[in-house]
């Protein structure tokens, strides 16, 4: 089925994406409440992991996630920017992660991604801007998300990388082919014009820093982002 095809068959007048917020732009000296406030709103928590080998930019790990979790119902999805993940993968897990996503350009064999569905969390898979797209193909049939990096990863407050509609494009098309269930999410730069263009273009999820946490109603800029009209995208 071709991207219009898809579009038109589920967008009568509003399409709901689903928005996750990246508590790399919340205030990390009230991470709980950071959570509680989006909370009514977002559909999942974005936090970001990083080692500063993978990205140059160190944040924070399991034990936090674990603080996090007893802070919201919501699915917590662990993006992993760091080198060597599989040694983690069992303490993201026992942590309370709903979504454990690893890097194509790190340590993401196919068994690794089997190894996050026996811990009972869900598989993601991510990509870098630069990295050709046929890289996550292999991939696909282990996996519940892939997540499209629209910006270099490392910083949150980027600008959205225009060339990542494409991609997103062939990934939806890769994903209607094999006819699998795999959502697609989008991270970095996004705010209302990105968002339309990215959900247009085939994504499901969009994770969300500055643009929410950075408002003055982070439970307003959510719902904003999610219930784009189709004639907009
Ligand atoms: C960047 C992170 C993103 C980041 C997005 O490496 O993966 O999740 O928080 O931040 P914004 O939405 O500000 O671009
Ligand atoms: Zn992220």
């Amino acid at each position: 089925m071709s991207i219009n095809n898809y579009l038109n068959k589920y967008c009568r007048s509003w399409i709901m994406a689903k928005v996750s917020p990246s508590i790399l732009a919340a205030d990390f000296s009230s991470l709980g409440k950071e959570v509680y406030r989006v909370g009514k709103a977002a559909d999942m928590i974005h936090f970001d992991v990083m080692d500063g080998l993978f990205v140059p930019n160190i944040t924070f790990g399991p034990a936090v996630l674990a603080s996090i979790r007893r802070h919201t119902a919501l699915p917590i999805e662990a993006h992993l920017m760091i080198q060597k993940p599989s040694g983690f993968l069992d303490r993201f897990a026992v942590s309370g992660a709903t979504f454990i996503t690893v890097h194509v350009e790190a340590d993401s064999s196919i068994r690794t991604l089997k190894r996050i569905r026996e811990l009972g969390a869900l598989p993601g898979i991510a990509l870098n801007p630069s990295t050709p797209v046929s890289a996550v193909k292999p991939a696909l049939g282990h996996v519940s998300l892939v997540l499209v990096m629209t910006v270099n990863p490392g910083f949150g407050g980027q600008g959205f990388i225009m060339s990542s509609i494409s991609r997103i494009r062939q990934i939806r098309s890769m994903i209607l082919e094999q006819d699998l269930d795999v959502l697609i999410e989008v991270d970095g730069g996004i705010n209302l014009d990105t968002a339309k263009k990215a959900v247009g273009a085939g994504a499901d999820v969009l994770v969300a820093g500055s643009y929410v946490y950075g408002s003055r109603n982070p439970a307003q800029a959510i719902n904003a982002l999610k219930k784009l009209k189709c004639k907009d995208i």
